[in-house]
């Protein structure tokens, strides 16, 4: 279960965001119905359509083919086709499963050699993923480690590589005419919003990731924001919060938490918002805070400096780890700590830096019951749905991305493409 608090109780800002919510409502109303303008982008809306029993099923066994068979399976990719994965994998990856080699991500030769040393001796497996087949960074790599299979397996290297495209392209044509394996690309969800496909379970699936527990989250997350009415729908809250601090002139989200393992979750959520929201003129900015060690450098900023950024927080409620400070009879001035566990030091490090913060900036916090792949799952439907909800609220597209062409067309005609 997600759960989504509110730290700020000025009478000024409820009265505030009680009248933005109310003016609203109809956002919430028209995106639940399902909007034809976006039709070609709103395959994920309904988690039944790309990440069925069938899709779940035929990803597990394959998974588990290529975990039998692999040391290591590198993802290539970029933007909506790794991030959601990444996430995932880097917080909850199971022991015994394939190292995952990340690639298609970069254009730095320094990063490439490093990542085809990793490779060195182990038996690999890759995955493409690309949507349209034109990015520049996937199409080098993937160039790169079909030449590099070939050497190692020969005829072979076409039974280790799998390609996730959209039906039609020029992807899947070089999957049939090589006989490579091929996943279908969503054609009506933009990269972003893929978790919940192909593109997002295989990775996940092959680093030993329970996505049957994943998809179960999003699907019961969709439920309930399709369910509840407007004040308990916390998808429409998110979204109307967030639309009052811009309007307040917050012009940055920090997304913070005191758990290191979600920092790749982090750069799935700054592209969803980014992507989606920054265009027209408008947009809040996202970043991300890894705590507590950056309270010790933008800390600062945030308390002090102009006033710009408000946070949402992330904090998981079970106890799950746990590390106990033992006196070692030495004199450090550090025996208030005698005998606690660092899980409730990080819980009262958070719980401080709440009680600074909002007196400074509008503090929400995301709450989750665990950290594991359900919850991850009502995360990602959760932040796409909201982040749909307060595109509208902002009055920009949530599903094109006509800023990140420009620099393309400058690097293309420098390239001769
Ligand atoms: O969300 C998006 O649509 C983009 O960020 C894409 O995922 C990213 O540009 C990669 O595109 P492609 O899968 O076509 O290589």
């Amino acid at each position: 279960m997600l759960n989504l608090i509110v730290h700020n109780h000025e009478e000024e800002w409820e009265k505030e965001y009680r009248e933005l919510s109310s003016q609203n409502r109809k956002v919430l109303e028209t995106a639940k119905a399902g909007e034809k303008e976006y039709a070609d982008s709103q395959g994920w809306l309904d988690t039944e359509e790309w990440a069925n029993e069938t899709a779940v099923r035929h990803l597990e066994k394959l998974a588990s083919e290529i975990r039998q068979n692999a040391d290591a399976f590198v993802l290539i990719g970029v933007g909506g086709s790794n991030n959601a994965a990444r996430g995932v994998i880097k917080a909850l990856q199971q022991a015994g499963t394939p190292e995952i080699i990340y690639a298609g991500n970069t254009l730095s030769p320094h990063a490439l050699n490093h990542m085809l040393k990793k490779l060195e001796g182990k038996s690999i497996y890759v995955n493409c993923i690309a949507k349209n087949f034109e990015t520049l960074e996937p199409g080098a790599s993937f160039r790169i480690l079909r030449k590099y299979l070939k050497e190692r397996y020969g005829n072979k290297a076409s039974e280790r590589i799998i390609a996730t495209g959209t039906t039609g392209s020029s992807l899947e044509k070089l999957c049939v005419d090589n006989g490579y394996t091929f996943l279908e690309f969503p054609d009506n969800v933009g990269g972003r919003y893929t978790a919940l496909s192909n593109v997002g379970l295989l990775p996940m699936a092959v680093a030993g990731i329970d996505i049957r527990m994943l998809v179960q989250g999003a699907k019961e997350m969709r439920k309930e924001l399709y369910e509840k009415a407007a004040e308990d729908n916390i998808a429409y809250r998110y979204a109307c919060m967030r639309n009052l601090c811009y309007k307040q002139g917050y012009r940055i989200e920090m997304l913070a938490s005191f758990e290191p393992r979600f920092r790749y979750f982090y750069k799935w959520w700054i592209q969803l918002f980014a992507e989606s929201e920054g265009k027209d003129n408008k947009g809040i900015f996202p970043v991300a805070g890894e705590y507590s060690e950056e309270l010790h450098s933008v800390g600062q900023f945030l308390q002090d400096g102009f006033p710009i950024v408000f946070e949402t927080f992330l904090d998981v409620k079970e106890h799950q780890d746990s590390l106990f400070v033992e006196p070692d009879g030495l004199t450090d001035y550090f025996d208030y700590l005698n005998g606690k566990d660092f899980w409730c030091i990080n819980k009262k490090a958070y719980e401080a830096t709440v009680m600074a913060h909002k007196e400074k900036m509008p503090c929400l916090t995301l709450e989750m019951d665990a950290l594991d792949a359900y919850h991850f799952g009502q995360m990602f439907y959760f932040f796409q749905f909201a982040c749909y909800l307060s595109c509208k609220m902002m009055g920009v597209n949530a599903f094109d991305q006509p800023g990140v062409e420009a620099y393309k067309k400058w690097m293309f005609e420098a390239l001769g493409k």
